[in-house]
Protein backbone atom coordinates (compact mmCIF):
# COMPACT_ATOMS: atom_id res chain seq x y z
CA UNK A 1 0.00 0.00 0.00
CA UNK A 2 3.16 2.28 0.81
CA UNK A 3 4.41 1.77 -2.56
CA UNK A 4 1.00 2.62 -3.92
CA UNK A 5 0.88 5.68 -2.08
CA UNK A 6 -1.87 4.47 -0.42
CA UNK A 7 -0.94 4.12 2.91
CA UNK A 8 -3.56 4.61 5.10
CA UNK A 9 -5.18 1.19 3.33
CA UNK A 10 -4.71 -2.08 5.27
CA UNK A 11 -4.89 -5.83 4.39
CA UNK A 12 -7.23 -7.27 6.92
CA UNK A 13 -7.71 -11.41 6.70
CA UNK A 14 -11.13 -13.41 7.01
CA UNK A 15 -10.94 -16.81 7.69
CA UNK A 16 -13.64 -19.24 6.62
CA UNK A 17 -13.44 -23.06 6.70
CA UNK A 18 -13.28 -24.97 3.41
CA UNK A 19 -17.00 -25.48 2.11
CA UNK A 20 -18.71 -22.67 5.02
CA UNK A 21 -22.18 -22.85 4.87
CA UNK A 22 -23.87 -20.25 2.39
CA UNK A 23 -24.75 -17.56 5.16
CA UNK A 24 -21.61 -17.17 6.03
CA UNK A 25 -20.41 -16.36 2.67
CA UNK A 26 -23.46 -14.08 2.55
CA UNK A 27 -22.31 -12.23 5.62
CA UNK A 28 -18.77 -11.57 4.38
CA UNK A 29 -19.99 -10.39 0.98
CA UNK A 30 -22.90 -8.16 2.76
CA UNK A 31 -20.44 -6.34 5.38
CA UNK A 32 -18.17 -5.94 2.21
CA UNK A 33 -21.48 -3.93 0.45
CA UNK A 34 -22.59 -2.08 3.50
CA UNK A 35 -19.58 -0.99 5.09
CA UNK A 36 -18.05 2.47 3.35
CA UNK A 37 -14.67 2.19 4.49
CA UNK A 38 -14.52 -1.75 2.86
CA UNK A 39 -12.95 -1.33 -0.16
CA UNK A 40 -12.95 -4.98 -1.41
CA UNK A 41 -11.70 -7.92 -1.29
CA UNK A 42 -9.41 -10.86 -2.47
CA UNK A 43 -10.97 -14.16 -2.42
CA UNK A 44 -9.32 -17.67 -2.45
CA UNK A 45 -10.40 -20.80 -1.61
CA UNK A 46 -14.00 -19.64 -2.05
CA UNK A 47 -13.82 -18.53 -4.97
CA UNK A 48 -16.99 -20.98 -6.36
CA UNK A 49 -18.73 -21.83 -3.18
CA UNK A 50 -19.31 -17.22 -2.25
CA UNK A 51 -20.42 -16.50 -5.49
CA UNK A 52 -23.03 -19.56 -5.67
CA UNK A 53 -24.39 -18.28 -1.89
CA UNK A 54 -24.22 -14.89 -2.59
CA UNK A 55 -24.81 -13.58 -6.17
CA UNK A 56 -27.72 -11.92 -5.54
CA UNK A 57 -25.64 -9.15 -3.21
CA UNK A 58 -23.47 -8.02 -6.12
CA UNK A 59 -25.06 -5.44 -8.75
CA UNK A 60 -22.54 -6.61 -11.37
CA UNK A 61 -20.28 -9.66 -12.37
CA UNK A 62 -17.13 -9.72 -14.71
CA UNK A 63 -17.34 -11.68 -18.20
CA UNK A 64 -14.99 -13.74 -16.75
CA UNK A 65 -17.18 -14.32 -13.43
CA UNK A 66 -19.64 -15.08 -15.53
CA UNK A 67 -18.34 -17.66 -17.42
CA UNK A 68 -16.29 -19.36 -15.12
CA UNK A 69 -19.13 -18.79 -12.25
CA UNK A 70 -16.11 -18.05 -9.56
CA UNK A 71 -15.27 -14.56 -8.10
CA UNK A 72 -11.84 -13.84 -6.65
CA UNK A 73 -11.83 -10.17 -6.57
CA UNK A 74 -14.57 -7.91 -5.03
CA UNK A 75 -14.77 -4.10 -5.71
CA UNK A 76 -16.89 -1.30 -5.30
CA UNK A 77 -17.47 0.88 -8.56
CA UNK A 78 -19.17 3.79 -8.51
CA UNK A 79 -20.97 2.57 -5.46
CA UNK A 80 -22.02 -0.71 -7.04
CA UNK A 81 -20.37 -3.98 -5.81
CA UNK A 82 -18.55 -5.87 -8.92
CA UNK A 83 -17.42 -9.45 -8.45
CA UNK A 84 -14.98 -10.19 -11.09
CA UNK A 85 -12.73 -13.10 -11.68
CA UNK A 86 -9.06 -12.97 -12.04
CA UNK A 87 -7.30 -15.99 -12.70
CA UNK A 88 -8.31 -16.08 -16.72
CA UNK A 89 -6.11 -12.77 -17.01
CA UNK A 90 -3.70 -14.22 -14.06
CA UNK A 91 -2.98 -17.20 -15.17
CA UNK A 92 -3.27 -16.36 -18.45
CA UNK A 93 -0.23 -13.59 -18.21
CA UNK A 94 1.59 -16.02 -16.51
CA UNK A 95 1.19 -18.44 -19.51
CA UNK A 96 2.09 -16.26 -22.06
CA UNK A 97 4.97 -15.16 -19.66
CA UNK A 98 6.34 -18.74 -19.66
CA UNK A 99 5.49 -19.89 -23.92
CA UNK A 100 6.19 -16.83 -25.20
CA UNK A 101 4.47 -15.97 -28.46
CA UNK A 102 3.04 -18.71 -31.12
CA UNK A 103 4.25 -21.21 -28.41
CA UNK A 104 1.67 -24.16 -30.11
CA UNK A 105 2.55 -23.17 -33.98
CA UNK A 106 6.23 -23.33 -33.13
CA UNK A 107 6.49 -26.88 -31.96
CA UNK A 108 3.58 -28.51 -32.32
CA UNK A 109 2.84 -29.69 -28.71
CA UNK A 110 -0.38 -30.20 -26.67
CA UNK A 111 -1.71 -29.46 -23.20
CA UNK A 112 -1.71 -31.42 -20.64
CA UNK A 113 -3.87 -30.37 -17.77
CA UNK A 114 -3.51 -32.30 -14.70
CA UNK A 115 -6.65 -31.51 -12.49
CA UNK A 116 -9.79 -29.73 -13.33
CA UNK A 117 -10.68 -27.39 -10.80
CA UNK A 118 -11.03 -23.47 -11.16
CA UNK A 119 -7.34 -22.43 -12.19
CA UNK A 120 -7.11 -25.29 -15.07
CA UNK A 121 -10.54 -24.21 -15.95
CA UNK A 122 -9.55 -20.52 -16.28
CA UNK A 123 -6.11 -21.45 -18.29
CA UNK A 124 -8.04 -23.19 -20.62
CA UNK A 125 -10.94 -20.39 -21.39
CA UNK A 126 -7.91 -18.43 -21.74
CA UNK A 127 -6.04 -20.45 -24.41
CA UNK A 128 -9.58 -20.95 -26.25
CA UNK A 129 -9.92 -17.38 -26.33
CA UNK A 130 -6.68 -16.92 -28.14
CA UNK A 131 -7.36 -15.37 -31.89
CA UNK A 132 -4.39 -16.62 -33.40
CA UNK A 133 -4.44 -20.35 -34.01
CA UNK A 134 -0.44 -20.68 -33.16
CA UNK A 135 -1.52 -19.53 -30.03
CA UNK A 136 -4.17 -22.28 -29.30
CA UNK A 137 -3.06 -26.16 -28.82
CA UNK A 138 -4.30 -28.48 -30.98
CA UNK A 139 -5.28 -31.01 -28.63
CA UNK A 140 -5.85 -30.31 -24.69
CA UNK A 141 -5.99 -33.45 -22.21
CA UNK A 142 -7.93 -33.14 -18.62
CA UNK A 143 -7.59 -35.44 -15.97
CA UNK A 144 -9.73 -35.29 -12.67
CA UNK A 145 -10.11 -37.60 -9.53
CA UNK A 146 -13.55 -37.12 -9.81
CA UNK A 147 -16.61 -36.81 -12.21
CA UNK A 148 -18.06 -32.96 -11.36
CA UNK A 149 -15.00 -31.05 -12.21
CA UNK A 150 -15.02 -32.79 -15.25
CA UNK A 151 -18.50 -31.91 -16.00
CA UNK A 152 -18.19 -28.18 -15.26
CA UNK A 153 -15.52 -28.35 -17.35
CA UNK A 154 -16.39 -29.88 -19.96
CA UNK A 155 -19.94 -27.55 -19.93
CA UNK A 156 -17.97 -24.60 -19.83
CA UNK A 157 -16.18 -25.72 -22.84
CA UNK A 158 -19.21 -26.71 -24.83
CA UNK A 159 -20.61 -23.43 -23.72
CA UNK A 160 -17.54 -21.42 -25.97
CA UNK A 161 -18.04 -22.22 -29.46
CA UNK A 162 -15.99 -19.16 -30.75
CA UNK A 163 -14.67 -20.73 -34.11
CA UNK A 164 -11.22 -20.68 -32.63
CA UNK A 165 -12.24 -22.66 -29.83
CA UNK A 166 -14.22 -25.14 -31.94
CA UNK A 167 -10.57 -26.57 -33.45
CA UNK A 168 -9.10 -27.63 -29.95
CA UNK A 169 -9.51 -31.13 -29.80
CA UNK A 170 -10.47 -32.26 -26.07
CA UNK A 171 -10.17 -35.45 -23.77
CA UNK A 172 -11.44 -35.67 -20.51
CA UNK A 173 -10.50 -38.61 -18.27
CA UNK A 174 -11.32 -39.30 -15.04
CA UNK A 175 -8.49 -40.56 -13.13
CA UNK A 176 -6.81 -40.45 -10.11
CA UNK A 177 -4.03 -43.44 -9.91
CA UNK A 178 -0.16 -41.89 -10.86
CA UNK A 179 1.03 -44.44 -13.13
CA UNK A 180 -2.17 -44.13 -15.34
CA UNK A 181 -0.81 -40.46 -15.75
CA UNK A 182 2.49 -41.61 -16.40
CA UNK A 183 1.03 -43.73 -19.41
CA UNK A 184 -1.46 -40.38 -20.51
CA UNK A 185 2.17 -38.26 -20.04
CA UNK A 186 4.06 -40.58 -22.37
CA UNK A 187 1.67 -40.27 -25.24
CA UNK A 188 2.08 -36.51 -25.72
CA UNK A 189 4.69 -35.12 -28.67
CA UNK A 190 7.98 -33.47 -27.80
CA UNK A 191 6.88 -29.85 -26.91
CA UNK A 192 3.46 -30.35 -25.15
CA UNK A 193 3.20 -28.10 -21.44
CA UNK A 194 2.44 -29.94 -18.65
CA UNK A 195 0.77 -28.40 -16.02
CA UNK A 196 0.20 -29.44 -12.10
CA UNK A 197 -3.47 -28.19 -11.18
CA UNK A 198 -3.90 -30.51 -8.63
CA UNK A 199 -2.70 -28.90 -6.25
CA UNK A 200 -0.59 -32.06 -5.11
CA UNK A 201 2.78 -30.94 -3.26
CA UNK A 202 0.92 -28.19 -1.59
CA UNK A 203 -2.35 -28.41 -0.41
CA UNK A 204 -2.14 -32.19 -0.31
CA UNK A 205 1.37 -34.69 -0.29
CA UNK A 206 2.82 -36.18 -2.96
CA UNK A 207 2.06 -35.61 -6.95
CA UNK A 208 -0.01 -37.17 -9.92
CA UNK A 209 2.89 -38.84 -11.14
CA UNK A 210 5.32 -41.39 -10.22
CA UNK A 211 9.02 -40.95 -9.80
CA UNK A 212 9.36 -42.57 -12.85
CA UNK A 213 7.36 -40.47 -15.17
CA UNK A 214 9.19 -38.72 -17.75
CA UNK A 215 8.89 -35.71 -19.43
CA UNK A 216 7.72 -35.00 -23.01
CA UNK A 217 11.51 -33.96 -25.00
CA UNK A 218 11.90 -30.15 -25.28
CA UNK A 219 8.82 -29.76 -23.35
CA UNK A 220 7.18 -27.32 -20.54
CA UNK A 221 6.40 -28.40 -17.38
CA UNK A 222 4.13 -25.76 -14.96
CA UNK A 223 3.58 -26.31 -11.36
CA UNK A 224 0.91 -24.21 -10.42
CA UNK A 225 2.27 -23.58 -6.90
CA UNK A 226 5.01 -21.85 -5.42
CA UNK A 227 5.90 -23.12 -2.11
CA UNK A 228 5.43 -26.58 -0.49
CA UNK A 229 7.12 -29.91 -1.23
CA UNK A 230 6.38 -29.33 -4.94
CA UNK A 231 7.18 -32.95 -5.87
CA UNK A 232 6.14 -32.93 -9.56
CA UNK A 233 7.99 -29.78 -9.77
CA UNK A 234 11.19 -31.68 -8.83
CA UNK A 235 11.09 -34.48 -10.60
CA UNK A 236 10.86 -31.89 -14.21
CA UNK A 237 13.47 -29.76 -12.68
CA UNK A 238 15.77 -33.35 -12.13
CA UNK A 239 14.81 -34.17 -15.93
CA UNK A 240 15.45 -30.71 -17.05
CA UNK A 241 19.28 -31.06 -18.55
CA UNK A 242 18.28 -34.04 -20.52
CA UNK A 243 14.41 -33.77 -21.50
CA UNK A 244 15.35 -30.29 -22.53
CA UNK A 245 12.43 -29.03 -20.35
CA UNK A 246 11.31 -25.37 -19.58
CA UNK A 247 10.57 -25.64 -15.53
CA UNK A 248 8.11 -22.94 -14.14
CA UNK A 249 6.55 -22.42 -10.84
CA UNK A 250 3.34 -20.35 -9.40
CA UNK A 251 5.30 -17.54 -8.49
CA UNK A 252 4.30 -14.87 -11.30
CA UNK A 253 0.53 -15.68 -11.75
CA UNK A 254 0.58 -15.37 -7.72
CA UNK A 255 1.51 -11.83 -8.09
CA UNK A 256 -0.44 -11.43 -11.31
CA UNK A 257 -3.77 -12.40 -9.14
CA UNK A 258 -2.82 -10.05 -6.34
CA UNK A 259 -1.93 -7.20 -8.99
CA UNK A 260 -5.25 -7.28 -10.81
CA UNK A 261 -7.19 -7.39 -7.98
CA UNK A 262 -5.14 -4.35 -6.10
CA UNK A 263 -6.13 -2.58 -9.91
CA UNK A 264 -9.90 -2.89 -9.34
CA UNK A 265 -10.28 -2.68 -5.48
CA UNK A 266 -7.91 0.34 -5.56
CA UNK A 267 -8.86 1.86 -9.27
CA UNK A 268 -5.33 1.71 -9.76
CA UNK A 269 -3.85 0.92 -13.42
CA UNK A 270 -0.85 -1.31 -12.78
CA UNK A 271 1.15 -1.35 -16.25
CA UNK A 272 4.36 -3.39 -16.78
CA UNK A 273 6.60 -0.91 -14.94
CA UNK A 274 4.45 -0.78 -11.66
CA UNK A 275 4.20 -4.51 -11.98
CA UNK A 276 7.87 -5.09 -12.43
CA UNK A 277 8.29 -2.57 -9.31
CA UNK A 278 5.62 -4.56 -7.33
CA UNK A 279 7.10 -7.95 -8.17
CA UNK A 280 10.55 -6.78 -7.26
CA UNK A 281 8.60 -5.91 -3.79
CA UNK A 282 7.27 -9.14 -3.42
CA UNK A 283 10.36 -11.16 -4.04
CA UNK A 284 12.08 -9.37 -1.09
CA UNK A 285 8.96 -10.50 1.22
CA UNK A 286 8.84 -13.89 -0.85
N1 LIG B 1 0.17 -19.37 -7.98
C1 LIG B 1 -1.05 -18.94 -7.87
O1 LIG B 1 -1.31 -17.76 -7.71
C2 LIG B 1 -2.18 -19.90 -7.97
C3 LIG B 1 -3.40 -19.48 -8.53
C4 LIG B 1 -4.44 -20.42 -8.62
C5 LIG B 1 -4.26 -21.70 -8.15
N2 LIG B 1 -3.06 -22.05 -7.61
C6 LIG B 1 -2.86 -23.41 -7.07
O2 LIG B 1 -3.22 -24.35 -8.04
C7 LIG B 1 -3.82 -25.48 -7.43
C8 LIG B 1 -5.15 -25.73 -8.11
O3 LIG B 1 -6.00 -24.63 -7.86
P1 LIG B 1 -7.56 -24.71 -8.12
O4 LIG B 1 -8.13 -23.43 -7.65
O5 LIG B 1 -7.78 -25.14 -9.51
O6 LIG B 1 -7.92 -25.88 -7.08
P2 LIG B 1 -9.16 -26.84 -7.06
O7 LIG B 1 -10.35 -26.10 -7.59
O8 LIG B 1 -9.18 -27.44 -5.71
O9 LIG B 1 -8.80 -27.98 -8.14
C9 LIG B 1 -7.93 -29.05 -7.95
C10 LIG B 1 -8.45 -30.19 -8.82
O10 LIG B 1 -7.47 -31.22 -8.89
C11 LIG B 1 -8.14 -32.47 -8.77
N3 LIG B 1 -7.18 -33.46 -8.26
C12 LIG B 1 -6.61 -33.54 -7.05
N4 LIG B 1 -5.77 -34.56 -7.00
C13 LIG B 1 -5.80 -35.16 -8.20
C14 LIG B 1 -5.13 -36.28 -8.80
N5 LIG B 1 -4.25 -37.00 -8.11
N6 LIG B 1 -5.40 -36.60 -10.07
C15 LIG B 1 -6.30 -35.90 -10.78
N7 LIG B 1 -6.95 -34.83 -10.28
C16 LIG B 1 -6.70 -34.45 -9.03
C17 LIG B 1 -9.30 -32.20 -7.85
O11 LIG B 1 -10.26 -33.21 -8.12
P3 LIG B 1 -11.63 -33.42 -7.29
O12 LIG B 1 -12.68 -32.89 -8.21
O13 LIG B 1 -11.71 -34.88 -7.10
O14 LIG B 1 -11.50 -32.66 -5.99
C18 LIG B 1 -9.74 -30.81 -8.26
O15 LIG B 1 -10.71 -30.79 -9.28
C19 LIG B 1 -3.98 -25.15 -5.94
O16 LIG B 1 -2.98 -25.82 -5.22
C20 LIG B 1 -3.78 -23.66 -5.88
O17 LIG B 1 -3.14 -23.27 -4.67
C21 LIG B 1 -2.02 -21.19 -7.52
Amino acid sequence: MEALGRPEVTLAGIDLEIHAAPERYRQVVAGIREQPLALGALVTTHKIDLLAAASDLFDGLGPFATATQEVSSIAKDAGKLIGRATDPVAGGLSMGAILGESYFGRTGGELLMLGAGGSALALILHLMRKARAADRPQRILVVNRSAPRLARLKAMVGRNTADGARDIEFEFIQNSVAPRNDEILAGLPPGSVVVNATGMGKDTPGSPLTDTALFPLNGVVWELNYRGELDFMRLAEAQAPTRGLTVADGWEYFVHGWSQVISHVLHEKIDAAKFARLSALAASAR
